[in-house]
Formats: structure tokens, C-alpha cells, sequence
């Protein structure tokens, strides 16, 4: 089987790592994939936005398995494109149609379906131009900080949190006018929850599901999690109060309601779900879905997923997840993310990466990267992600440390304090 995984950052090299482990796979290509990718695989020249260039692509490399890593093609219906499509149709196709990817795509969706099915999450109420008057008597309902989302997808810029009543009106008032066009005409806001987050994974085929490790994530750019918000500086797994009750209740509560409303609304779900959670106070809550692995998360789940991966997503497709195996690896992995300076503003690009050979121990996954002649260059915000695993978590950061150390670019950043809360 060939397989095409679409993507360029760190997750689809993480993927393109993990699947490259399979028996079962002929060929490995990676649209358009990066620097790391291409020393596991083959990069195909993919835009995964544009379909026709990925029609093409999986046609003419006999492609058999696509498998989509970031939500942008999703939520614009990739997967209802193959379905559609004579020559496409028997693909195996890894990710939902655009109406189950809504649960990422769009919070005003995300938040209803919650509500519906009864799923914990944070109250909330969503305006638009018509109604938006209205915001300050329901702002005045909840207590501050307040929480100011975009409904659409915003490249993970689309939420604010806001101490005052008049910044958050204000805040409303400047998405409602555009700010981040079509995404912003829908306003959801809503309760602060108090507590710690994690991100926690399954694969499903509609029916039944693989839960995968979970993770803790770091967004903050800076140390102590202060900061604007980035994709993700680092991550851990497993997560110390992911076990237990607090899981059962992530099972019962959340898991298992979220596919039973998916299928109770018609709407069949195949793929990856990322259940973006807060744990306060022992009890779990719904901040958001997204309809794909996280990234940096990927970079340490993937590592820990002791099966393998394709046989996995087989089962996805075939509708028989539930008799195949998942084994899950108990080491801890880490990961530190190396970004250009100045991210997540503005940060230069080419910018040579020398080291990589030096590291030991440790998995480097490349995220903004690109080969320029006989180099490897910076191609991005977020540039490499050093994985490591370990018997603890701080024996597996220590590894990731040392390598980070290791690789040198023009501008390098990373933060130092990945896991200081656990
Ligand atoms: P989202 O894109 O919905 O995941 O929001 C981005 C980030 O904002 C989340 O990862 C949380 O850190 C924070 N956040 C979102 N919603 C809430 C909420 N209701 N309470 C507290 N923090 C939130
Ligand atoms: N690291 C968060 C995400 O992938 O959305």
C-alpha cells in the first residue's frame, strides 16, 4: 500500500515516522512535507488546500491511504471531494467530511452539539451583527476573565481572554467588523474555566475508538506560560492526573457522549478526535474539538503508540477498529519545540540549522524546515521538535535539553520549563 500523509509540520513528520515503521506500507509520500519528511519519504509538490493537486498526486503515485494532518482541508471537505469522486472514492481516507469536522471548524457548532448531548463544557452564548447588542447583558451573567472566541477557524488566533466587560464588548464589536473576516461573524463567549489543560486523542471508525496517549501542550511562548499564544512550545506524555477516575470520567463523560451524538445527529466521524480538556477541580470539561492530531502532541503520543499505526487506520476505514490492538508504550516522552526568534510575530526565514547530526538519543522532528542545496533551512515559526523518552518525565526532558542544545540557527528560542507545572 502506498500512503500519502498531507502536511508539512511537525506532526506530519511524526506521522511519516511512525507509519514508516509499518510492514504493511509500499511507499511513503508526504504532501508537501519538509526537510525531515524527505529523509523518510518521498515529498510530493501538494498543496492540501487545493484538491485537484491532490487528486492528481494520489492518482498518479498509486496512492491507496491519505492520510490528512492538518484541519484546513477538512473543514473544507477533502474528505466528501474523494468520497465524491469516481477514481478517488475507494480510497482509504483518514480525517472526517467537512459536517463532522464542524466540531473543529466552527465553536458555535462545537459549543450547540456540546450543550445538546450534554457534554461539560463552559456555559456560553454566541452573536453575530443582528444580536450583538445583547452581549453585555449576558456578559454581566458570567464572572471575569471572559473568554472572547472567533467562530471560524483563525490559524489558532480566534480567542481572547479579557478581564473587563468593556475590552470584551470591545473585542466582540471588532470581530463582528471583520478582524478576522468570515470567521469572526459568528462570536462565541464564554465562561472562564479554571484549572489545567490537557489534550487527549482517539481514532474511531464512528463506532468504536482507540483512546491514545494523552498530552499537556504549552502555548505560551514564554517561561511560566506567559506570553501571546503559539502553536505549541513543547509537550509531554503521559500526563501525571490523566489515570484513574479522572480518565473514567473523560470516558463516560465526554468520549462516549461525543460519538454517540455524533451518530445520534447523522453524522458519521472517521479519524482522529483531539479533545482539548480542562481539568478543574477532578472533573474534566470540553474547551474545544479539533478534528486531527495536535502538534507539538503528536510528537509525543505518536512515539508512545507501540502497534502499528497503519493497521490502525485500517480498522478506521474498514469499521473494525474494535478488533485490532492498540499497545501503548508506559515510558514518558518529551518534547521541546527550537522557534525562530520573534515568533509568534514576525521571524525571519533561511536561516541554516547546523547540529542535527550531533543529536543523540533523541528524535528530531522537523516542523519549519526546507533543504537548500546542500542545507537544512528554517522555513517556519516553530522550526524542530526534539523528542525523547525516558523512565520519568524529567529524565526524558533532560535528553530533549541536551539535544535542543545541540542545534543552532540564527534566532533560536525555546523555553526552558517545559513540564514545570506536573
Ligand atoms: P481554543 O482555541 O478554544 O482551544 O482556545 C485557546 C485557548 O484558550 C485554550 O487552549 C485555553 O487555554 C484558553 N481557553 C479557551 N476557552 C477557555 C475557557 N472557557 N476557559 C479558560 N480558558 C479557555
Ligand atoms: N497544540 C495544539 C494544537 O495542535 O491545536
Amino acid at each position: 500500500m502506498n500512503v500519502l500523509i498531507l502536511g508539512s509540520g511537525g506532526r506530519e513528520h511524526a506521522l511519516a515516522w511512525k507509519l514508516a515503521g509499518s510492514s504493511r506500507i509500499t511507499r511513503l509520500f508526504i504532501g508537501p512535507g519538509n526537510a525531515g519528511t524527505a529523509m523518510i519519504g518521498t515529498n510530493l509538490d501538494v498543496d492540501p488546500e487545493n484538491f485537484q493537486s491532490v487528486r492528481e498526486a494520489v492518482i498518479k503515485n498509486n496512492i491507496g491511504m491519505v492520510v490528512v494532518g492538518p484541519e484546513a482541508p477538512l473543514v473544507a471537505g477533502l474528505q466528501d471531494f474523494f468520497s465524491k469522486d469516481e477514481l478517488l472514492r475507494n480510497i482509504f481516507f483518514i480525517g472526517p467530511s467537512a459536517s463532522a469536522a464542524r466540531l473543529e471548524g466552527s465553536k458555535d457548532f462545537a459549543k450547540n452539539f456540546l450543550t445538546r448531548h450534554k457534554i461539560p463544557t463552559a456555559a456560553f452564548r454566541t452573536f453575530d451583527r443582528s444580536n450583538a447588542e445583547l452581549a453585555r447583558s449576558f456578559i454581566e451573567t458570567l464572572t471575569p476573565p471572559y473568554v472572547i472566541k472567533a467562530d471560524g477557524l483563525a490559524a489558532g488566533k480566534g480567542v481572547r481572554i479579557v478581564d473587563d466587560i468593556d475590552t470584551a464588548e470591545e473585542e466582540l464589536k471588532s470581530l463582528l467588523a471583520g478582524k478576522f473576516g468570515e470567521a469572526g461573524k459568528k462570536v462565541v463567549i464564554e465562561q472562564y474555566l479554571k484549572g489545567i489543560e490537557l489534550s487527549v486523542f482517539i481514532i474511531t471508525d464512528g463506532v468504536s475508538y482507540k483512546l491514545l496517549p494523552e498530552a499537556k501542550d504549552y502555548k505560551r511562548v514564554g517561561e511560566g506560560d506567559t506570553g501571546p499564544n503559539t502553536g505549541g512550545m513543547g509537550a509531554v506524555s503521559p500526563v501525571p492526573f490523566a489515570r484513574g477516575e479522572f480518565m473514567e470520567k473523560v470516558k463516560t463523560r465526554i468520549i462516549e457522549p461525543t460519538l454517540k451524538g455524533l451518530r445520534e445527529d447523522g453524522i458519521e466521524y472517521k479519524g482522529f478526535i483531539f479533545f482539548g480538556l480542562m481539568n478543574s477541580g477532578g472533573d474534566p470539561y470540553v474547551i474545544e474539538y479539533n478534528a486531527r492530531l495536535g502538534d507539538p502532541e503528536s510528537e509525543v503520543v505518536l512515539p508512545r503508540i507501540k502497534s502499528d499505526l497503519y493497521d490502525l487506520l485500517e480498522g478506521v476505514v474498514k469499521g473494525d477498529l474494535s478488533s485490532r490492538k492498540i499497545e501503548i508504550d508506559d515510558q514518558c516522552v518529551t518534547t521541546v519545540m527550537l522557534v525562530s526568534g520573534g515568533y509568534p510575530g514576525n521571524y525571519a526565514k533561511g536561516k541554516i540549522i547546523s547540529g542535527l547530526d550531533e543529536v543523540k538519543d533523541s528524535i528530531v522532528f522537523h516542523a519549519g524546515t526546507k533543504t537548500a542545496g546542500s542545507d537544512i533551512v528554517t522555513s517556519g515559526g516553530r522550526v524542530i521538535a526534539v523528542s525523547s523518552s525516558g523512565k520519568t518525565m524529567n529524565e526524558a526532558l533532560g535528553k530533549s535539553y541536551k539535544n535542543a542544545a545541540r542545534i543552532n540557527f540564527e534566532g533560536v528560542y525555546y523555553r526552558k520549563d517545559i513540564g514545570f507545572d506536573l
